[in-house]
């Protein structure tokens, strides 16, 4: 039986290319499993599973707890805000009193990057990255992967922008890991500023003019600027970062080509894309959504039965 290389989703850069095959296989079994009238399995029916987040998140939060929910497992919540963490307590006192009630799995988002590496090496469970810092959120990764594959048939050859604040950005980097390993080809694009300086490094291009990037690339991955983790200005006002950068009706209707349109969310509406964008049948937005159920549902599957 095929079993992922890791113990623990810390990132994409631990995965290898048989580990995404594997978890896209499997989430096409659960995708056909929440779109059945009963959604819920019984596979992890023993398994304890702590989502604690240091950070505020909606989308990623809900999604695995729906999929914890959705494969039997019992779940417990954990938000810093309301915890003793705000006392002083350690993240490892923090994770080692939750764990000694017998928790089998945690998910965690964290503001610092590495903070799940970190905690892999002192405690004795399962640990899911769910976004750490502006290091890596591999579960978005792996759904936006998972996400074009379903829309375009494949991954390999296909061309992918990923425009905006690529410097702050966990889902750029965990993107730029999973998408060259399936052979993609990837470009980033966004002012200067917002582009770390070795990025090349990764085997990936810079382009700084939204339009040729458009018309080169067959996906474009719209991200948010972070402005929660600036504290300096990193272009001159909104307005121009929009003029330059945002994505409109009016400029996707005049490439040669129907591209299609991603974002991981939360979305500015009006900064990086319109609404008429964002709505649109180019759009596959709320399918990285719905696709985020069955690929966490897989991950948390392969992970418990290397248990
Ligand atoms: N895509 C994403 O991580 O969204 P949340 O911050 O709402 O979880």
């Amino acid at each position: 039986m095929s079993e992922l290389s890791v113990d623990h989703l810390l990132g994409i850069k631990y995965l290898d290319k048989k580990d995404i095959a594997l978890i896209f296989e499997t989430a096409d079994h659960f995708k056909e499993v929440i779109n059945r009238s009963i959604k819920k399995v019984p596979t992890l029916r023993d398994t304890t599973i702590a989502n604690i987040f240091f950070e505020n998140s909606t989308r990623t939060r809900l999604s695995f707890e729906l999929a914890e929910k959705r494969l039997s497992a019992d779940v417990v919540n954990f938000s810093a805000s309301q915890s003793s963490v705000k006392k002083g307590e350690t993240l490892i006192d923090t994770v080692n009193n939750i764990l000694s009630m017998k928790v089998d799995m945690v998910v965690m988002r964290h503001p610092n990057p590495g903070a799940g590496i970190f905690l892999s090496k002192h405690v004795d469970a399962s640990i899911i990255n769910a976004g750490d810092g502006a290091h890596e959120h591999p579960t978005q990764a792996l759904l936006d992967s998972y996400s074009i594959r379903e829309k375009l048939g494949d991954i390999r050859g296909k061309n992918v922008v990923i425009v905006g604040d690529i410097l702050h950005s966990r889902v750029a980097l965990s993107n730029i890991f999973a998408l060259k390993l399936q052979g993609a080809n990837v470009k980033v694009c966004g002012p200067k500023t917002l582009i770390p300086k070795h990025i090349e490094s990764l085997g990936v291009k810079v382009e700084t003019n939204l339009r040729k990037a458009l018309e080169w690339c067959d996906v474009a991955n719209m991200l948010r600027v972070q402005n929660e983790r600036m504290d300096i200005s990193y272009f001159p006002s909104t307005r121009e970062y929009t003029q330059q950068f945002g994505v409109n009706k009016q400029l996707l209707n005049s490439l040669d080509k129907q591209i299609v349109i991603m974002h991981p969310g939360p979305i500015n509406r009006g900064v990086e894309i319109t609404s008429d964008v964002a709505d649109s049948d180019q759009s596959i937005i709320l399918e990285q959504v719905e696709n985020g159920v069955a690929i966490r549902m897989a991950v948390m599957y392969l992970l418990a039965a290397k248990k």
